[in-house]
């Protein structure tokens, strides 16, 4: 057979447009997109080293569903530290994100919730629509948000950095918020959004100087969590990702800005960067916890629909 190892017939095919269409400066293995022919549902195909993007079965994002979540009362607080860090906010041509400066000596540690080990905050991605009804990539009973932020950070307990820990067992955290359009942001994303005049463009990098990344989380203790992969290729299975339970606020002007970001640079903008979310992935059978017990916010009664969380808290008694 002439498709060799490790190179698909998709992926040959994929060669040949990317070339006849003038698409150069990429490796073909590297380029892919949120729709057409390099999107989601093709990018297990173009890499053989993002299989897992078609075959796996702990992908994400996923829709949450409130009725199907298991209360588990071994969920403790989730813990980030509130000092300010600085670093730099670039437009990758797929995402906004920022960055934590390198060289930081004091890091920002998250610990708690549902994570056994202590994980080092490195980044944060930044997926949005390019109108309001869409633009989250976790969706909550079917409704999907305008934007969701995603905060990201990589065990340090076990791995010596974000890259390593990538793609090794137990080795990211992912704190996902979701937003909501309000009259007033949250004062943080406004650190960042007040840099997206400088970034309009595929590859531009601009710094950005004592964020504080606890700032930005909701005022809630309440989440949602899941075992999951990361949302863009090559979807590595190793992300825990919790939920928080509470949106944050995003103004119809901080997302008119990110509306104006394109994926190109100035010479070829191409296509605008929003739309940058991949569509929810099976659940598969994996159980979706939180630390919300239901029972006690509906006054003792216990929810039909909670079945399930009845007989996890039966189990767990068993136990002691
Ligand atoms: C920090 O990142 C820069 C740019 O990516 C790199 O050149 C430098 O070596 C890094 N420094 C450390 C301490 O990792
Ligand atoms: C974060 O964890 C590291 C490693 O254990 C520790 O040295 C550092 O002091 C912690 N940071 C804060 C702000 O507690
Ligand atoms: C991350 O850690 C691994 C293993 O220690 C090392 O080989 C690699 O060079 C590191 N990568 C970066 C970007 O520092």
């Amino acid at each position: 057979m002439w498709v060799t190892t490790g190179t698909s017939l998709f992926g040959i095919l994929l060669q040949l447009f990317l070339h006849t269409s003038g698409i150069s400066g990429v490796s073909w293995e590297e380029w892919w997109t949120y729709d057409g022919i390099s999107g989601p549902a093709f990018w297990g195909l173009i890499n053989p080293e993002w299989s897992l993007c078609n075959k796996g079965r702990r992908q994400s994002p996923v829709n949450l569903e409130p009725n199907k979540l298991l209360f588990d009362p071994n969920l403790r607080q989730l813990h980030i530290d509130k000092h300010r860090v600085s670093g730099s906010i670039s437009n990758t041509g797929h995402s906004v994100m920022f960055t934590v400066d390198n060289s930081t000596r004091h890091h920002i540690n998250v610990t708690g919730g549902p994570l056994s080990y202590k994980y080092q905050f490195q980044e944060i991605h930044v997926h949005y629509g390019q109108n309001d009804d869409w633009g989250s990539e976790h969706s909550i009973n079917g409704y999907a948000f305008p934007a969701e932020i995603q905060v990201f950070g990589f065990n340090a307990q076990l791995y010596s950095n974000f890259s390593e820990a990538l793609h090794r067992a137990q080795g990211i955290v992912a704190i996902s918020l979701l937003l909501q359009l309000g009259d007033l942001s949250n004062p943080e994303l406004r650190i960042l959004t007040d840099q997206l005049d400088k970034i309009r463009h595929g590859g531009q990098e601009v710094e950005v100087k004592r964020l504080s990344v606890r700032g930005l989380l909701p005022e809630t203790d309440y989440y949602m969590t899941y075992d999951g992969s990361t949302t863009m290729p090559a979807c590595h299975e190793t992300v825990t990702w919790i939920i928080l339970n509470k949106p944050i606020y995003i103004t119809k002007q901080q997302l008119h800005g990110l509306r104006r970001l394109m994926q190109g640079d100035g010479k070829h903008p191409k296509a605008p960067l929003g739309n940058n979310f991949r569509p929810p992935q099976p659940l598969h059978l994996r159980p979706v916890r939180t630390n919300i017990d239901f029972n006690v916010k509906q006054g003792g009664k216990y929810c039909p629909s909670m079945y399930r969380e009845v007989y996890y808290r039966a189990n767990s008694w068993k136990q002691h």
